[in-house]
């Protein structure tokens, strides 16, 4: 496939093998990098494992798992040069009608693993001096959506995640920053915009007239794992067709 990018001889980690993990994952290993993949989902891994991107199974809502896939990936890459975020997980109600589980689970798999993830990886990049860290976050992580409660709380503590840890890694030659991307079609998507009136209603609140495909997010995401970034830290960048503008 032809790439815009050159990432020959960087170990990337990618945790998430869904829409948008998946094809950047892809991305990076067709423009030359190692790649090593994890998620929970077997079928979803199988997808994006090929000969320069390895899968790795693992449930990520435990400090224990999260460290133990870093170890095993970093064992595999030699190293982590880049690392991408990109799990998540909703369930869409009203505040009074989320049960403790909703919480613990949305909140386990977006931001706690965000956090488990982010420490292991930083904990091999800053004393190699070199790392590109970007999170997935989401345009929910600044606008107050109904019925997202537990999902918008873990963005905007993804948002706030990642500006500290910029930071704190700073001058060490580690990045971190942030895509958020707006309604993208994908499996975390497919069975809201199919129900009647969703899709029509949530396009309209965007100025560019259409939702986001996955791979809108690879050039923003590459462009932030790559030297190109080298002096871009802390920042949210979205990707949502001019949806935060209005
Ligand atoms: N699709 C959108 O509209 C949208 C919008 C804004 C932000 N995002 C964010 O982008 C990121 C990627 O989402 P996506 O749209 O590709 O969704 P997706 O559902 O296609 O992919 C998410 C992946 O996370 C994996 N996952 C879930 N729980 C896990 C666990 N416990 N351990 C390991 N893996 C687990 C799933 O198996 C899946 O492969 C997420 O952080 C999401 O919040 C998506």
């Amino acid at each position: 496939m032809r790439t815009t990018w050159d990432f020959t001889g960087t170990r990337a980690l990618v945790a998430g093998a869904g829409g948008i993990g998946g094809v950047v994952a892809g991305e990076l290993a067709d423009a030359g990098a190692a790649v090593v993949v994890l998620d929970v989902d077997e079928g979803n891994l199988a997808r994006v494992a090929s000969g320069s991107a390895k899968g790795l199974c693992a449930d990520l809502t435990s400090a224990d798992a999260c460290r133990a896939a870093v170890d095993r990936a970093v064992d595999l890459l030699g190293g982590v040069d880049v690392f991408v975020h990109a799990v998540g997980t909703n369930d869409r109600r009203p505040v009074l009608d989320t049960p403790d589980e909703v919480w613990e689970r949305i909140t386990s798999v977006n931001l706690d693993s965000a956090f488990w993830l982010g420490r292991a990886v930083g904990g091999v990049m800053v004393p190699a001096g070199y790392g590109r860290i970007v999170y997935l976050s989401s345009v929910s992580g600044l606008l107050a959506h109904a019925n997202h409660a537990p999902y918008a709380a873990t963005k905007g503590g993804v948002d706030q995640l990642m500006r500290v840890m910029a930071r704190e890694w700073a001058a060490c030659g580690v990045t971190v920053n942030a895509v958020a991307p707006g309604y993208t079609e994908t499996d975390l998507t497919r069975e809201y915009l199919a129900a009647p009136g969703v899709r029509a209603s949530l396009e309209s609140l965007v100025p560019a007239g259409r939702l986001g495909r996955p791979a809108d997010l690879t050039g923003p995401v590459l462009f932030l794992a790559s030297d190109a970034a080298a002096f871009v830290t802390g920042q949210v960048l979205y990707v949502d067709g001019g949806r935060t503008l209005v």
